[in-house]
Parts: structure tokens; sequence; C-alpha cells
């Protein structure tokens, strides 16, 4: 990816902020994740009522594209309200380690659109449980 792409797909993790539903923390997130055939998946937080049914950004932007048959990912911008890096959830780590290579998928999180830092999956969750250990487990 060049400078010039990592900043546009940052500028859409921030846009993707726009639709987000988030009455009862009043944080918006938005995420963007590029499909290795260069498509753009949206993603924003979508929280409820009940609270835990919450959806976050990076989920909604990879459940979108798997549902429309996407299954190579090649990066995701996370971009927050604070004026700072947002680091994703332990759980949307999880998923992101279903789909995506932990050291070719690149994290960008977004402070602005200027100022992102960089992990690769395997940094942000090592040791990942995968199908793999569910194959060790089998008798
Ligand atoms: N949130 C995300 O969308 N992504 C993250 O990685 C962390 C948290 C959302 C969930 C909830 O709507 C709000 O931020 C506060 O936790």
């Amino acid at each position: 990816m060049t400078e010039d792409q990592i900043r546009a797909l940052a500028a859409e993790a921030v846009a993707a902020k726009e639709f987000s539903y988030s009455p009862y923390s009043g944080f918006r997130v938005g995420a963007a994740l590029l499909a290795e055939c260069g498509k753009i998946y949206r993603g924003c937080n979508i929280e409820n009522a009940a609270y835990g049914p919450t959806n976050c950004a990076e989920r909604t932007a990879i459940f979108k594209a798997v549902s429309e048959g996407e299954r190579e990912f090649a990066a995701i911008a996370i971009a927050g309200d604070a004026d700072d890096y947002l680091y994703p959830c332990g759980v949307c780590r999880q998923v992101m380690a279903e789909f995506c290579d932990p050291d070719a998928f690149r994290i960008f999180l977004v402070k602005d659109r200027d100022d992102c830092k960089e992990f690769s999956l395997r940094e942000l969750l090592p040791g990942a449980f995968t199908a793999a250990d569910l194959e060790k487990g089998k008798r």
C-alpha cells in the first residue's frame, strides 16, 4: 500500500463514524476494511439498550464483507472519537484472527488522517486461538 492509499483508508474509517449508533456511550467508532480485491467495507459501532448485543465498528465491517462473499483481507483502519489511537477490543482481534493472516494483515489505528500507528495482527493478538488448535484436539 502506498502512503496515499493508507491515508485514503484512514479517511474512510473517519467517515464511517458518521453512521455510528452509540446513544449509550456517546463514543463513535468507524472502521474501514480493505479486501484483497480492492473493495473497502465501512463499519460503525451499533449499540443496544441491553448493552451486550453491541457490535463494534471493526466487526460490523468484517461481517458486512464476509456476508458478501469476501474472505481475503489486506488491512483495516480504525478511528475512534477520542483524540488518540483506538486499539481494537479483544473480541474484534479474535474475529480478525479467523480471516486474516497474522503477519500480512495490517491494522492502522487512526488518530487523524495523517497520523496512524500500524500493527500486525500477531502483535495485537499473539498466540491466537485458531482452527489449527481445534484440529490438535481432535481424536
Ligand atoms: N468500540 C468499537 O466499536 N470498537 C472497539 O474496538 C472498542 C469499542 C465501541 C463499542 C461501544 O459502542 C463503544 O465503542 C464503547 O465501548
